[in-house]
Parts: structure tokens; sequence; C-alpha cells
């Protein structure tokens, strides 16, 4: 244990299943500095702020060395702050504040693949094929009479052959950015080195860890075709993600890894966790994931992928809460991150998309389980669409012109002027320029402002921490009878009894009979015994 160990939160264990956790992307969410990029001290500064939103914890993407090409997803040191971000000492610091104030810091690991400057890959390079350095990672001789053809046919999800060629005439794989190959988890350096990471943070106190791409650690033996893509027949073999099988994903193996992380999670006290980010062909091959011996969580992107209807996240949720049964642990809600378009602009951005992300903000936090909240996403903002190609810097804009920097916008905070507070007093810096637009939907323009995006967050948050019905793990969904394109759902806890109702249906309905509105996401009228509960809103009601 390094000297600096905090003392762990509480010895709830459990504290994970119900937990709302707040997606903080350290380079856009708050800049101490003045650089133009988020920091840990920055985030430090800023926890009363999400100890007032009452989140229970926070999940911080990475921050370690690294040369950037990936935003941090091409790690180069495992065991260090990037300097951009801060210092250990920093994080020390960050995450001490964090348990003072009752929350809980998970950090993002990326097992899958180093950045291309990580001293085992620099090594790699230098050394002949066949070497024990190459064998860390996934190098193989091209095919052709030369060589002169990758290895197999596979596509790096950024687009583009997963396979990039050396000088000297080996190929190796990477299934993001050239920047980032993949590491051979049948070598047992790699295991042992991922364990003692593992290792390193919980010895800093962190209560757990996202796990990225972690359907990803085990590539089928032999490296088989996968029979087409894009230069072949034209279609991705992404576009088979979370749909179909694919010989570099989901394999049976990688559970092997989990069960061995398992035991060191446990071996620490306070209820250390672990969030899978993994894409599986169904629902089933999902919850593999998790349970008593491997990971606690993994995120629900079907719920993500929800179209804006009753029967669509009906369809969703059902499959999410029959699999959490059978395998005991929690659904893990999410509707937006820093890959994915916000779900403002999913549901039809502008006033539309507004109303429905509120409405499905309270549908997401009355569900039993864990919720993950992105950053910015209590302020009601919109995905940026019309950033100048010049300053997107995803790696995936280069190769498929398909940008995720529409989602990693810098947080607007407050006064009149961009980038609204990002940075300490009178900095203009901002690694990406946040529209004239969210001047209104700064942090300091909705705060005490009754309907804003903000106070509804709170006032939801705070609900579900207080109501007996929605806290902790209390209360299984009991779906009621409705008019069609309502959804409407209770949760009881004794006499307790809590009802969410969404509206999806295109037309104000009359809501009777489930008690007193506790939060709504639109203004309730009265009309009879009920309320009415208008088009795209969502309300939550109680009975004691
Ligand atoms: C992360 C992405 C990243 C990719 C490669 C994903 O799961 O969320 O932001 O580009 O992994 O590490």
């Amino acid at each position: 244990m390094t000297a600096t160990t905090p003392e762990p939160l509480t010895s709830d264990d459990d504290w994970w299943r119900s937990a709302v956790v707040y997606q903080v992307y350290v380079r856009s969410f708050a800049d101490a500095n003045g650089d133009g990029v988020g920091d840990i001290p920055g985030i430090r500064e800023r926890l009363p702020y999400l100890r007032d939103l009452g989140v229970d914890a926070l999940w911080l993407t990475p921050f370690y060395t690294s040369p950037q090409i990936d935003a941090g997803y091409d790690v180069a040191d495992y065991r260090d702050v990037d300097p951009l971000f801060g210092s250990l000492t920093d994080f020390d610091a960050m995450i001490t504040d964090a348990h003072a104030l009752g929350l809980r810091i998970i950090v993002d690991l990326v097992p899958n693949h180093t950045s291309s400057a990580h001293p085992w890959f620099t090594a790699a390079l230098a050394a002949a094929p066949g070497s024990p350095e190459r064998a860390r990672y996934l190098f193989a001789d091209g095919r052709g009479e030369t060589g002169e053809l990758p290895p197999n046919d596979w596509e790096s999800i950024f687009g583009g052959p997963a396979w990039t060629r050396l000088p000297d005439g080996q190929w190796y794989m990477h299934l993001f950015d050239p920047a980032q190959p993949d590491l051979n988890w049948r070598h047992p350096e790699v295991r042992a080195e991922f364990e003692d990471v593992l290792r390193f943070w919980l010895d800093r106190g962190v209560d757990g860890f996202r796990i990225d791409v972690a359907h990803g650690m085990i590539k089928a033996e032999g490296l088989p075709d996968v029979g087409f893509n894009s230069m072949t027949t034209g279609q991705r073999q992404s576009e088979l993600l979370g749909k179909g099988r694919l010989p570099y994903f989901d394999q049976d193996e990688v559970h092997e890894i989990y069960r061995a992380w398992r035991p060191i999670l446990d071996s620490y006290p306070g209820g250390r966790m672990a969030v899978a980010e993994a894409w599986a062909e169904t629902p089933q091959r999902l919850a593999r994931y998790i349970g008593a011996d491997e990971l606690h969580q993994a995120f629900s992107f079907d719920f993500l992928d929800a179209t804006w209807s009753a029967d669509s996240f009906r369809k969703v949720i059902d499959t999410a809460l029959a699999e959490s049964t059978i395998v005991g642990a929690p659904t893990t809600w999410v509707l937006s991150n820093h890959d994915r378009q916000r779900h403002v602009t999913r549901y039809g951005d502008g006033e539309v998309g507004l109303r429905r992300a509120r409405a499905a903000a309270l549908l997401m936090l009355a569900l039993p389980g864990a919720a993950y909240v992105y950053q910015g996403e209590e302020l009601g903002l919109p995905e940026v669409l019309d950033l100048p190609d010049e300053l997107r810097q995803d790696p995936s804009f280069l190769r498929t012109g398909e940008s995720r920097d529409g989602c990693r916008v810098p947080i607007p905070w407050s006064g009149e002027l961009a980038p609204y507070g990002f940075g300490p007093e009178g900095s203009e810096l901002s690694w990406l320029p946040a529209p004239a637009t969210w001047r209104g939907l700064s942090v300091a323009a909705q705060t005490g402002v009754p309907g804003s995006t903000l106070e509804l967050y709170r006032a939801a948050l705070r609900a579900r921490h207080e109501h007996p019905a929605l806290a902790g793990t209390a209360g299984g969904v009991v779906w009621l009878e409705t008019e069609p394109g309502v959804l409407a759902f209770s949760r009881a806890a004794g006499p307790a009894v809590l009802t969410c109702v969404v509206n999806l249906s295109g037309a104000e309905v009359t809501i009777d009979g489930y008690g007193q509105p506790v939060v709504a996401s639109a203004d309730l009228t009265e009309r009879g015994e009920g309320h009415v509960l208008p088009v795209d809103a969502a309300a939550w009601f109680e009975r004691r």
C-alpha cells in the first residue's frame, strides 16, 4: 500500500448495485491550469458540484501518460498521470477529497491495447520477428507471394485494415488506430502486468474500474478471416458489433481473465468493482461478463440504442432485467457517453430532443440497478454538429469521416463568453470550441432556475436516494396497464409505492390513481382527480 492510501469510503460492499455514476471526460470537464484541456485539479475543484448534484461515484476517462492519439485510450504508462492532466500527487489529493465528500472514484482500464509509445511496443519494434519482445503483441507474416497482404481480413473499428506493415515485412494488429497495437492476452506477462496495474490503482484507493473493450482481449485461435469487410463486400465488420459474432470479439476464453481479476478486487475492502464496456451478440452473452466470479456490471447499450417508442424501451428493459435476475447482478443503464451522439440530439435535437432527453432521464433513474450519467447530460447539452473539420481530433474521423468530437466539447460552467468558465478566470482556451448557444446552458445559468434540466437532475437524484421504493435495490419493476404509447411501472418498498410514467404516445395523457407527483420532466396540470402529462414527458408519482 502507498503511504497516501485513503481509507475505503464505507464498508457497504454493495454500493455499486444502485449507484449513479457520473462519467467525467477528463479533458473536457474543468481546466484548472488554463491550457484549454481539462485536468485532475479541475475535477478536484468541482467535486462539490458533483456532490450537490447527488451522484454516488465518478468514472474518470483515461488520464494516464499517453501521446493522446485516441484521447488517452492509447496508454504509454499505466501507472502515471499524463502531465497534460496533472500528476499522481494531484490524483491522490483528488481521491482523498472525493472520498471525504462521499464520492467514489472509478478509473478507466485499457487492457486490449497499449500505445505504440509503450516501452513494450518500442522494444517489439526494435526486436526481430519471432522475438520474445514481439510475442506480447499480435505480430504475423502477411499473405501473398511476398507477404504484401495483411495476415487476414480483419478491419479496424476506426476503419481500414486492422493490420499495419513494418519495414521488416511483418504486420502487427490493431483493432483501433495503428497507434494502439493489440496485446497478446495469451502471454503470461501481459496477464501478470495488468493484475499488477489493478493492484497499483486499488492501493491508491480507487473504488473500481471501467474496462475498455472488455470483450476484445482474446482473439480466435489461428486468427481466422471474418469473410467480408468494407473492401470486399462494402459492409463494415463493425456493423456486427452487438449483433453478430466476430473472431476478435467476445471469445469464451476472455472470461478467464475476469475470473482471475475478481479475487483481486474482492481482496480489497469497501466493495471494489468493475464495469465492462462489452459488446456481445445477445443480451445473454453480455450477461456472461457479470456475476459473482467475473465483473460487477456491463453497460446496457441496448438501452442507449432504444428508439423513442414505448415498445422499444419496454423490450430492452424487460430483457435486461431478466438477464440481471439470472446472474444476480444489477442492470447498468446508460443514455450517453463519450463515444456516442448525445441523446438530446439522437432523440430529435432542438426542443423535441431536449424534452425527450429529460423524460428519458426520469425513466432511467427510476429503474432498479446502476445508472451512468455522462457529463453535460444534466445540463441538457446537445451534440455539437458543426465543429469545423480542422478542429476535429477523433482518429476515426480521418479514417471513416465519423467523429466523436461533437459529444466531447468542454462543459459550460458560467459566464457570457465561450468557453464559459471551463478554465480559470479570464482563460479563453478550450481544445474544442463551445457554441454560442451554450451560454444559457451553463451550470450557473441553470442553478436555482425552476424547471432547468440541472434542477430536474438534482431533484430526481435526491428523490432516488430518499424514496424508499427507489433507494438501494428495493422494489422490482411492476408494469402497469396503460394507454398505447405510454410506459408505466411501479416499484414498492412496504407501503411506499413509486410509479414512473413516460408519455411516448404523441398526445397528452391524463394520469390518475398513482398518487402525488414527486418530480416531472415538464409542467403537469391538474385535471379532475389526476394530472395531464404532456407529450414526450415523464413523471414520478408516489403513494406511501
Ligand atoms: C472507448 C473509445 C476508444 C476505444 C479504443 C472504446 O471503448 O470508449 O473512446 O476509442 O475504446 O480504446
